[in-house]
């Protein structure tokens, strides 16, 4: 369905596709199910019977970000080893960004790399993590530091599933969507506009409104990734919201979702757009005004500008001295072109926009 060199399948009852998709990636090899701890009991039995498996192949970690780490990686690819894994294996990652990022690793890495099939469990997988093929984890000095680039085999996006995700988690994803709006798509953020008030609860969701969101979601970070893999230009537009959401992440100790934190990030940085003349007038107030209506908080932390500041140029991002952020022109198209997609902003711009 998109400009991917790999089978994205978004609908609902999706997972009875999941056989062919992992046969997909080679008839002969074994699959070995990675899973958490909250997603296993819900889903695994589903899977492993969908894949016909007995439970020595299933592997469960922790849930939880503080499991994204070379500690779970080693325990896992020890396990694989123990229980008699090879060359043939085919990682399937059940569950949310957390499971798909190390399943993915443990898959770029074991036996020097085998196959994954992603299928994603919370909206921000589904959505953006997913996709696109960054595996890795965490270290001591910050988030996804060591890893790999490793395109999945197959993607099976069931949004059936999201009916037990705790609404926070729900909101969180919402955020990305609301961000592939902004960044490539105006009739799109209409839409996320419209279906808002669906979310509010992940129960009351309506499974299509959710699949056709997703599908298109999918298809805005498909076609830019399919034209970047390894994000050396316009792969950046997808960073939108996320300098000062990283920062907003590091500076509250990781205890705010990250879907949260890029609402703030996004709201931040339009302004900073705006500021700077290169934004529309009006783009962040409609940012906010959408990200509000889901239930996303759109005010900075309680935390120290400066202290804020800092976090940004600890990001992955800065150069030279500068920050460097992907602006929006206006809903629906990112400022820059050919030359670069990030623009270097001072410091005295960022404070003043925080500090409002
Ligand atoms: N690779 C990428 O391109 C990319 C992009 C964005 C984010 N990420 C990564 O994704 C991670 C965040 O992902 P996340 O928000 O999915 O968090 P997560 O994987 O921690 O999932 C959130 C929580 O929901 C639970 N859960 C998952 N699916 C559920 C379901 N269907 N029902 C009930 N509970 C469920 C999980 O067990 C967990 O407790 C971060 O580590 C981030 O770095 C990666
Ligand atoms: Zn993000």
């Amino acid at each position: 369905m998109v400009a991917l060199p790999y089978p994205v399948h978004v609908a609902a009852g999706a997972l009875d596709l999941l056989p062919d998709a992992v046969r997909g990636a080679g008839a002969s090899r074994r699959a070995a199910v990675v899973t958490d701890s909250e997603v296993g009991p819900r889903y695994g039995a589903q899977v492993m019977s969908l894949l016909g498996l007995g439970r020595d192949t299933l592997f469960t970690i922790p849930a939880g970000e503080e499991h994204k780490t070379r500690e779970t990686w080693a325990r896992l690819t020890d396990e694989l080893l123990a229980r008699g894994f090879g060359r043939d294996t085919t990682i399937v990652a059940l569950g949310g960004g957390v499971v798909g990022d190390l399943a993915g690793f443990v898959a770029a890495t074991f036996m020097r790399g085998v196959p994954v099939v992603q299928v994603p469990t919370t909206l921000l997988a589904m959505v953006d993590a997913s996709v696109g093929g960054k595996t890795g984890v965490d270290t001591g000095a910050g988030k996804n530091l060591v890893g790999a680039f490793h395109q999945p085999s197959a993607v099976v996006i069931d949004p059936r599933v999201l009916r037990t995700l705790p609404e926070a988690h729900m909101r969180a994803g919402f955020a990305e969507i609301v961000k592939h709006g902004v960044i490539a798509d105006a009739a799109y953020f209409e839409e996320s506009r419209r279906v808002v008030r669906a979310l509010s609860l992940a129960e009351a969701a309506d499974v299509e409104t959710l699949t056709t969101l997703i599908r298109r979601s999918v298809e805005i970070k498909a076609g830019i990734v399919a034209r970047d893999e390894r994000e050396a230009g316009l792969r950046k537009v997808l960073n939108f919201g996320h300098t000062i959401a990283h920062a907003v992440e590091a500076a509250t100790q990781f205890r705010t979702l990250h879907g949260q934190a890029v609402a703030i990030g996004m709201v931040a940085e339009a302004r900073i757009a705006e500021r700077l003349g290169i934004g529309a007038h009006g783009t962040a107030s409609a940012i906010e005004a959408v990200c509000v209506a889901a239930g996303l908080s759109t005010h900075p932390p309680d935390v120290a500008v400066d202290a804020l500041l800092g976090y940004t140029r600890a990001d992955k991002k800065a150069r030279r001295g500068r920050v460097e952020y992907a602006l929006p022109a206006r809903i629906g198209a990112m400022a820059g072109g050919e030359d670069g997609w990030s623009i270097a902003v001072d410091d005295d711009t960022v404070r003043a926009v925080l500090a409002s």
